[in-house]
This record gives C-alpha cells, structure tokens and sequence, in this order.
C-alpha cells in the first residue's frame, strides 16, 4: 500500500483505506477501483493523499460490497431529515417529555411525529437488497460518529435482523415486519431526545424506559393496524425471565414458528429477533455501557444468557452468520502455522462460510509494523491460525 498524490491518481488503482465523508459515512470502501469520477470526486473533497494497493502483482481480490454501507447511504440522508423534523417540532416542543406517552394515547395534539411511508421504503430497501444480492452473512463492523449514531444503530439492526430472519427461514413478508419494526424500534428515543432541548438535558432511567412504549404509539398512530411491528417495538427491551422493560413479560424458551399473530404470546417471537440484534449492535458499537466489545465478545455475551434473557434458537442462528472477522476489518495474527506470517497485520478481504476464523487477507505490515507489499494470503490453507482484531 502506499500514499498517492490525488492529482497523480489514474483509473484503475485501488483505495487501501475506506474514506469517510463528514458524517462518518463510507463514501468510498477499501478495495474501491477508481474511476474518473471517483478521482473527481476526492478532488472535489479536497483529499491531498489517499492509500492505494500497488497492483501490478495482479492478486489483489476486490472485496464485495459491505450491504450496510450502501443502504445506509442511500437512507441516511432522508433518516437525517426525519430526526431534524422531529427537533424542530413545534408542537413537540410544547410537552414535558412525561407528557408525550398520554398525549399519544389519547392522540389529542400530537400527529404525523414520523415520516412513516420514508421508513416503509428504507425497510422495502433492505429487503430488496439482502434478497437480490444473496447476502447471508454478517460482515459487518458498526460505523458510527455521535451525531448519526441513531441512525446508524437503526440501520445495522435492521439489517442484521432481516439476515438473521431470512437465516431463519422466516417468510418474506415477516422479513419486512422486522425491518421496518428494527428501524423503528428507537424512535420512542428520538422524540423523547427532541422533547427534552434538543437532548441537551440527560433522560431520565424511568423515561428511558418508557421509550419502547412511545415507538409502538408512534407507530400505532401511522398504522394502527399494524399489530405485528406494533408489538417487536414495544418488547424489544424484554427478556424470556421477565427481567426486561417495560411490561417485565416472560416468555418461553421454543423454537420459533412461523404464525403471524402476535396475540398468540407472551413475548412475540419476532420481538426476540430484534431485541437479539439491538443488544449485539449495542455491545459492537459501544453503545451499551461504552465499551467497545467484538463480535466475539459479543456472541459470547449473548450465548452465556441464552435461554435466561434470550431465545437460545435465535442466538444460535445469530452465531453462525456474523463473522468474527468483519471485511474491511484490520487483524494481526498472533499465531499460524506459517512461521512467515506470525506477527503480520492486514486487512480482512472474504470470510470463508465453513471456516470463520480463518477469513482471506491482505497482508499490509510485517511483524515489526513496517508496511510491506501487500500479499493477499488465505488463511484458510493454514493449519493453525489465530488472529486479534484491532477496534
Ligand atoms: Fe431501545
Ligand atoms: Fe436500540
């Protein structure tokens, strides 16, 4: 890899490092092959240097293209709006955010709080795209900076939920009941944030808690006919033991069937899905309690309360499609039975179905971290190997 003047870049070379715009967004991923209009637009960004792949050795493989990053750009931008709206919401702005749940209730003052047809379109997006591109995999690590994280949140567990609903089996009409409830699953938040100054003023635990509660009225307002989206919102903080928010329901630890009716249970199974993914994103993302754990860590925190907090069929499921070793990801590799890679870092470029802990890389810095030519290298030809994936 090495550093390129922007105005000496030619066609055909290939980005080393994804590029952000202001908002935290890939704008361009690693393994990008430039284009004129890729060019034009880093000159347009004003980027003086970029990494690029030296080429020549002809074995670079391009990563394919992390389904996150493109639909959350494609969304974002209309998500932004709505989040925007909400804050300047004059009618919002009249109500102590204690206030909100009952005026919803009673659906006195407060209408139209959400673009809902904005969210129904964004869930029949990544629907779209999940079933069209055959996506089965998670590779993904969260992306976020402190002014999208809603959306970015919203966004990962929608489409880790559907993932994890199609690896179900669940069918198609489901799916987009789970995309469209993941997406929403927060909004309680959002108003609750825009209520209170423009979030300056910390919420409260007991309103926090109520925000599952606000994003089913939000929706029962929309739609009130939908029961099932309805219902994976207002129970996405609950818990099998009853330990959850904010009913405290208990719910039975069976595999999931495919009835429609969330009337039928205590906890509805589709509300396990999203509840299952918020917490995974919200440990990746350090979003909860602000450590940043890797998927690792996380699938081991979830499989330790399957069965207590979480349906142990949907956690199981969760494990076999996120990969441990995310493409685009940066790893060093602490052991390997070729001794010519032992201490060697890269970055992940595929990740092998059959062997998740050995994904394909792209050797960047030999084991003292100096850059070397890049080597594509598949780790799953080697006997031994373990890896450490730097956050
Ligand atoms: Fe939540
Ligand atoms: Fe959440």
């Amino acid at each position: 890899m090495q550093l390129a003047r922007v105005d000496s870049l030619k066609p055909g070379q290939v980005l080393g490092r994804s590029l952000y715009n202001e908002r935290r967004e890939i704008e361009l991923p690693v393994g990008s092959r430039l284009d004129r209009d890729m060019i034009d637009l880093l000159n347009r960004r004003r980027y003086t240097y970029v990494y690029v792949w030296e080429t020549e050795n002809g074995d670079f493989v391009t990563p394919q293209d992390l389904i996150g990053d493109s639909i959350r750009s494609a969304n974002s931008k209309s998500f932004a709006q709505a989040l925007e709206d909400l804050r300047s919401n004059e009618a919002l702005s009249k109500f102590d955010p204690e206030n909100i749940i009952n005026e919803l209730k009673q659906s006195m003052n407060l209408h139209n709080l959400l673009p809902y047809t904005r969210f129904e379109q964004a869930a029949g997006d990544i629907l779209e795209q999940v079933l069209r591109r055959d996506v089965r995999l998670y590779s993904s690590l969260p992306v976020r900076n402190k002014a999208t994280a809603d959306i970015d949140h919203a966004l990962d567990v929608a489409v880790l939920s559907v993932l994890l609903g199609r690896s179900l089996n669940l069918p198609e009409e489901q799916l987009k009941t789970i995309a469209l409830a993941a997406l929403l699953h927060d909004a309680g938040i959002w108003v609750l944030t825009a209520a209170t100054q423009n979030g300056s003023e910390e919420l409260s635990r007991d309103l926090i808690e109520e925000h599952p509660t606000l994003s089913m009225l939000l929706i029962r307002q929309a739609r009130p006919d939908n029961r099932a989206e309805q219902t994976i919102v207002h129970q996405h903080h609950e818990c099998l033991d009853g330990s959850g928010f904010p009913e405290g329901l208990s719910g039975d630890d069976t595999p999931l069937d495919h009835e429609a009716d969330p009337a039928r249970y205590a906890i509805y199974p589709l509300s396990m899905i999203v509840a299952i993914t918020n917490k995974y994103d919200a440990f990746v993302s350090g979003r909860s309690g602000g450590k940043l754990h890797t998927p690792e860590q996380a699938l081991a925190k979830l499989v330790k309360d399957s069965g207590v907090h979480w349906n142990t069929h949907v956690v199981r499921e969760l494990v076999k499609i996120v990969q441990l070793y995310p493409m685009g990801a940066h790893i060093n590799i602490k052991k390997c039975s070729n001794p010519q890679f032992m201490g060697c870092g890269g970055i992940v470029i595929a990740n092998s179905p059959l062997d998740p802990k050995k994904p394909t890389v792209i050797l960047t810095h030999d084991h003292r971290g100096g850059a070397i030519q890049p080597k594509r290298v598949v780790l799953a030809r080697e006997e031994v190997v373990e890896l450490e994936l730097v956050l």
